[in-house]
């Protein structure tokens, strides 16, 4: 899996990333120079106010866009090398994802939603395993409703069984309560650690919630494109000041 031995540790490494985008005004450049390392097993969460490129970033690091000039790395794969294809099949099998918006299929129920996963995995197993992933985030009684049967929280509930069950190395989740009330986004938030935790899974977190950032093991944050470093003097201000939007 890995292709550099020397680099085993590193389960996610940005280089110089840049990606700009045509708009109607013109060219955006919307990462203007990422450079981040994160290791295996690793907590981190990724903080900054609203437009500065934070769920862009991930979804370079998800390999759903590709930049525009710099490197990605995840597990020893360079992305940059893969085809469509071979990013798709690295992409189903290394990372799981789990947005604010919980992108459940409206037309199959919560078993199937976490299931057809791991079908096209190949996984023989795949609704015994799904059940079980469902029970283990509190579902087992709600195996048969379709997600609009579910409260918010049950649907995140299951987008993060789903997101757990093909058991990936990477976690990539984009305010993943930001549609929840307070208690019920703490409840998916202590799962996803717990979860996390006993699977080993590297965690990469964007949240607004500055409580919620100091649970991972490091913080980063960008503006306007950019990683503000760690020992900046502005990142402790500007991280004590909370939630910029
Ligand atoms: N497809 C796109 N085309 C043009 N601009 C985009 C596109 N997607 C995002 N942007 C712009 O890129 C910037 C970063 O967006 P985003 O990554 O969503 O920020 P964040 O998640 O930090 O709020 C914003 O200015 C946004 O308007
Ligand atoms: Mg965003």
């Amino acid at each position: 899996m890995f292709d550099d031995p020397g680099d085993e540790a590193a389960m996610v490494r940005l280089e110089d990333v840049h990606l700009k985008l045509a708009s109607a005004g013109g060219e955006v450049n919307i990462l203007r120079g990422i450079d981040l390392s994160v290791r295996a097993g690793e907590t981190v969460s990724v903080v900054g106010p609203s437009g500065s490129g934070k769920s862009t970033m991930m979804m370079v690091i998800a390999g759903l866009e590709r930049p525009t000039a710099g490197r990605v790395t995840i597990a020893g794969r360079a992305l940059g090398a893969l085809g469509e294809d071979d990013l798709a099949l690295f992409r189903r099998d290394a990372i799981g994802i789990v947005f604010q918006a919980f992108h459940l299929i409206p037309t199959m129920t919560a078993l199937e939603n976490v299931a057809v996963p791991l079908e096209f995995a190949g996984r023989r197993d795949a609704f015994a395993r799904a059940a079980a992933e469902l029970k283990a985030v509190g579902l087992g009684h709600r195996l048969d409703h379709y997600p609009g049967q579910l409260s918010g929280g049950e649907q995140q509930r299951t987008a993060l069984a789903r997101a757990f069950a093909v058991e990936p190395r990477l976690l990539l989740a984009d305010e993943p309560t930001g549609n929840l009330d307070g208690e019920t986004g703490g409840h998916i938030i202590d799962l996803m650690f717990a979860l996390q935790a006993r699977r080993g899974t590297t965690l990469l977190l964007i949240t607004h919630d500055p409580a919620l950032a100091a649970r991972c093991g490091r913080t980063v944050k960008l503006v306007d494109g950019r990683i503000l470093d760690e020992s900046d003097a502005d990142f402790a201000v500007t991280r004590a000041a909370g939630a910029d939007d």
